[in-house]
């Protein structure tokens, strides 16, 4: 098992991407904390890590709220005394609406920047002085492919994650020296329960879409797609890679996708 013995923090890990993440965490062999705004879902996946014979437990937070983050991180340090690994998960765009820019309110502006950009600010600011006390740390964010292309009716969502991946490389840059890591991974399409509440002709119209076409697999990813790429890059086997974001979305981050010959 590549994490036995560290301590991870997974944000918004009760459901989705977060949901696979602390589940591969915890079968690495790490302790995992899931911090999230809904409690239940997380203490649900807690409790699934433990019946497997692994350590987990769900503490409420909301990344976009310091207090809340620096009460997370106390309770977490005193439990099990020290925080390995970071992963910055919560987040989304999913909403009822999307919207065009020219029709945007400042209101879901705050909300999106604060969740994906401010809660990650707000997490690492949080641990980074016990991993640099301690010369160890890797931090995973999680980014998005359009952060890395920026994606139409997402402007604020693009502009938080193209926000999250700058973050990856500066911070990294500046930690390196103290043996602390700082990775992105950014995902496309992925099957997950952030769509519940898009309706059902925005489903239709999204699946007829070039994003429903885009990855070049006819099909979406899956949380493990992501949760593997994490669980590397939090584990020793990436000990030279850091500052780096990656994309993992089959090509949807390459441009043209036609076939012309044949
Ligand atoms: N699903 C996708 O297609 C996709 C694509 C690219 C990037 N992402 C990114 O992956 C991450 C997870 O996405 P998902 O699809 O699993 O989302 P999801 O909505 O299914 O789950 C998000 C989780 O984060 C929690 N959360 C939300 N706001 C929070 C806050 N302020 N504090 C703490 N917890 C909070 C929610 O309770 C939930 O458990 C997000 O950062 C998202 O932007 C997702």
């Amino acid at each position: 098992m590549r994490l036995e013995n560290k301590v991870a923090v997974v944000t918004g890990g009760g459901r989705g991407i977060g949901k696979g993440i602390s589940l591969k965490l915890a079968q690495e062999g790490a302790s995992v904390i899931i911090a999230s705004t809904t409690l239940a879902p997380a203490q649900a996946v807690a409790e699934e890590i433990i019946q497997s014979e692994g350590k987990a437990c769900a503490i409420q937070t909301d990344v976009s709220d310091f207090d809340s983050v620096k009460n997370m991180v106390a309770k977490t340090e005193a439990d099990f005394g020290t925080i390995d690994i970071l992963v910055n998960n919560a987040g989304g765009s999913a909403r009822e609406k999307m919207t065009l820019f020219a029709d945007s309110e400042e209101s879901t502006w705050d909300f999106i920047l604060n969740t994906n950009l401010k809660g990650v600010f707000y997490t690492c600011r949080a641990v980074i002085n016990g991993m640099l006390d301690k010369g160890q740390g890797t931090i995973v964010n999680i980014g998005s492919v359009a952060g890395m292309i920026g994606l139409a009716s997402q402007v604020d969502y693009s502009a938080a994650k193209g926000g999250v991946i700058a973050f990856t490389q500066a911070l990294a840059k500046e930690v390196a020296p103290e043996g602390v890591r700082v990775n992105c991974v950014s995902p496309g399409p992925i099957t997950s329960d952030a769509g519940r509440n898009i309706p059902p002709e925005m489903k239709a119209k999204l699946a007829k879409s070039s994003l429903g076409q885009c990855t070049g697999f006819g099909h979406f990813g899956d949380p493990s797609d992501i949760a593997n790429l994490v669980a590397f890059l939090a584990s020793e086997e990436s000990k030279y890679i850091t500052g780096q974001n990656y994309a993992v979305c089959g090509v949807m981050n390459l441009g043209l996708t036609d076939r012309l010959g044949g």
